[in-house]
């Protein structure tokens, strides 16, 4: 059977990573989360306090970037059964899903240099394809020839409910469930659409040749049987 690039762009929280781990399984692929790698970059400047009051230490993330103090790379994790995320060898999976991170990343991620080094890095990842990779331009930029591309959408409301389910079932503490809120977590995914789709650098735009999943109204099993009939159909094809 021949192997192909699955390329999985769309709206954030539309659950496409779940939907892209769980067909990478299915059909034994590599799975790639790239807004894991924007979380990690973003997560490297926090720490280094690029983020002053008034915005971006641009430079001094470029200058990072330029010294190669920035590695990024992922480790399958059997347990629970998805990759993790390592920056400069150190697990920050959890660290990157905070909301701290994800306020931030926008802006991050809108960085022409950013992009270039990420881009690099993901093309790189593809060359022996059998890939699924997630993210806002990968069917536009980073393998604007992959042969399935799929662009995911669901309603804002319906996000913002997944994300703030998602965060209360991750909470462990009931301080840490007070502080959740759902109207700020929508505001965030209302501001990370506007900021993804209207930046210079590769915004986030569905590829022509995409064919559009909207998941306001479908379940998980759904979901995954419309993935394997458009796999299906283009691996089966002569
Ligand atoms: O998918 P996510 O929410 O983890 O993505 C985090 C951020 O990174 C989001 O604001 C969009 C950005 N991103 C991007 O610009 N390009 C990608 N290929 C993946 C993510």
């Amino acid at each position: 059977m021949k192997k192909i690039i699955i390329a999985i762009d769309g709206h954030s929280s539309c659950g496409k990573s779940t939907m892209a781990k769980q067909l990478a399984k299915e059909i034994g692929y590599v799975y790639i989360d790239t807004g894991a790698m924007y979380r990690a970059v973003t997560l490297f400047a926090m720490r280094n306090g690029m983020f002053p009051d008034d915005g971006i230490r641009e430079e001094d993330l470029k200058d990072a970037i330029n010294a190669d103090k920035i590695h990024i790379n992922f480790k399958f994790n059997s347990e629970a059964g998805r990759p993790d995320t390592y920056l400069n060898g150190e697990n920050v999976e959890t660290e990157i899903r905070q909301m701290a991170v994800s306020n931030r990343v926008s802006p991050i991620a809108a960085l022409p240099f950013v992009r270039a080094l990420l881009t690099e890095q993901q093309k790189a990842m593809g060359q022996e394809k059998g890939i699924v990779m997630d993210g806002r331009d990968i069917g536009t930029a980073v393998f604007p020839n992959a042969e399935l591309k799929i662009f995911v959408t669901a309603s804002a409301a319906v996000r913002a409910q997944r994300r703030y389910d998602e965060l209360m079932g991750k909470a462990k503490t009931q301080e840490e469930k007070d502080a959740l809120s759902y109207d700020e977590i929508l505001k965030n995914v209302e501001e990370r659409d506007y900021i993804d789709s209207h930046r210079a650098t590769a915004p986030l735009r569905q590829a022509d040749d995409a064919v559009v999943l909207d998941n306001s109204n479908m379940t998980i099993p759904e979901q995954n049987a419309w993935l394997m009939e458009k796999f299906n159909s283009i691996v089966n094809e002569d």
